[in-house]
């Protein structure tokens, strides 16, 4: 590899490379991947035993301080995270001002941005107490906000936070609790939901990690670099792949297509339809995330007593794809978006919090790469070049 900027001074040269597929912007230690060989690595460890073996507050203390907690470090974290879960009582009423259709990644990153605006203390980008205090408030009330994006939507009243559940276990009674019945956890749920957050922490230099990034380094503070990760996300090629897949799946079973007759238009391209769920940036083999998944969504569904057709048209859609030279000579596979969507049904979430739920799981990962970036001695300022195509110098006409 090769430093361009010293390559563009010496040679007057400039790289052009749409969507960045060869430039390398930064360093990091954080995560590796092998995109030929389906390798995944958290600072280290292997995607498969973290998943296995971790829970998704402790992995995300190993991708922001790089190992892995002792037992009491952990739990002095997830009590300080216990401790700020409660959100300032303006920042509920800013709900009443959002309308009850608004899509739930919207309030999302809106409440993320508005979170500057209680801590003003944030803005101090070179603090290390700012920074970790805001670390702990982002993993605390992102997930709070986003039940209160999901109640929202029903008409529903908030619930307080109940500190003496898990972190998972809030969450789910946060978005499925109410205020007339008291709500038992399903251990099956909260245990398949924590692996799922855990399979979404990072994933090195995506679109909305690369984002947090590029706004972290004008020193823009936390909130609002991750406000702008969030938004980056729910684009469909990105996190809002998974909405995708269950409405192009749903399309599927509503119209009585065949599989083999959606796969014949996606290789026609027609109207630009998509396989969603398919195919990835850097994985040509396979992606480690969604053979986990794939595994999961068998558990969960039968765990659950849930029979859903949507499954089992992921699955022939799968079969097809893998055994068609479209997909093979494209070396496209399903991404760790195309069976999270049934998972996320079967839970009981509607299909607009899936990309919300990938949000909460990327977090530690946005924070992680912030907190690089932020103390990282080379760090410089984001700014891409360009090559103009446009008009030539010319006069200013007479009028
Ligand atoms: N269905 C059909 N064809 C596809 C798909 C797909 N899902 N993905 C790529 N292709 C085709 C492209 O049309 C292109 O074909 P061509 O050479 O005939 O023009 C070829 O495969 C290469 O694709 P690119 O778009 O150049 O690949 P790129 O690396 O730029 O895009 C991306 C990767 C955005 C993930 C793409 O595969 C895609 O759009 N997939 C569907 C959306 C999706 O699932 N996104 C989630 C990604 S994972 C994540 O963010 C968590």
């Amino acid at each position: 590899s090769i430093d361009i900027s010293t390559f563009t001074k010496q040679t007057g040269y400039t790289a052009l490379d749409y969507g960045f597929v060869n430039t390398a912007a930064t360093r990091s230690a954080i995560t590796y991947i092998d995109g030929d060989q389906g390798v995944l690595r958290y600072r280290g460890y292997a995607i498969e035993d973290v998943a296995a073996n971790s829970t998704y507050l402790e992995v995300a203390w190993l991708l922001i301080y790089g190992e892995l907690p002792t037992p009491s470090e952990l739990s002095e974290f997830e009590e300080r995270i216990r401790r700020h879960t409660l959100l300032h009582e303006d920042l509920r009423r800013f709900f009443d001002a959002l309308p009850h259709t608004a899509h739930p990644m919207s309030v999302l990153s809106s409440a993320v941005s508005a979170l500057s605006t209680f801590y003003e203390g944030s803005l101090s980008v070179r603090d290390p107490e700012q920074i970790e205090i805001s670390t702990i408030r982002l993993l605390a009330k992102l997930p709070v906000i986003a039940a209160y994006a999901h109640k929202k939507s029903l008409g529903q009243a908030f619930l307080y936070p109940d500190n003496s559940l898990s972190f998972v276990e809030n969450f789910l009674k946060l978005n499925f609790g109410t205020m007339a019945e008291p709500y038992e956890v399903d251990p099956v749920l909260s245990k398949a939901l924590d692996r799922l957050l855990i399979l979404h922490e990072d994933h090195e230099q995506n679109a909305s990690t690369s984002t947090v990034r590029l706004v972290g380094s004008t020193e823009a503070n936390l909130f609002a670099s991750i406000s702008a990760g969030i938004n980056a996300l729910y684009g469909p090629l990105h996190g809002g792949a998974n909405e995708a897949v269950l409405k192009m799946l749903g399309e599927i079973r509503d119209s009585g297509e065949s599989v083999e007759r959606f796969i014949e238009r996606v290789k026609n391209k027609e109207q630009g339809v998509k396989l969603m769920g398919f195919g990835h940036r850097v994985y040509k083999n396979f992606d480690p995330r969604a053979r986990l998944v794939k595994q999961s969504a068998d558990e969960v569904l039968e765990a659950l007593g849930v029979q859903d057709p949507l499954l089992d048209i992921a699955k022939q859609l799968e079969e097809a794809a893998l055994a068609d030279d479209y997909f093979v000579e494209r070396r496209l596979y399903p991404n760790v978006d195309f069976y999270t969507g049934v998972i996320y049904k079967a839970m009981g979430f509607p299909t607009r919090m899936f990309t919300v739920l990938f949000a909460i799981g990327r977090l530690p990962g946005w924070i992680a790469h912030w907190r690089e970036m932020n103390t990282d001695p080379a760090t410089k300022i984001g700014r891409p070049q360009q090559l103009y195509t446009g008009a030539p110098a010319r006069d200013w006409p007479q009028r």
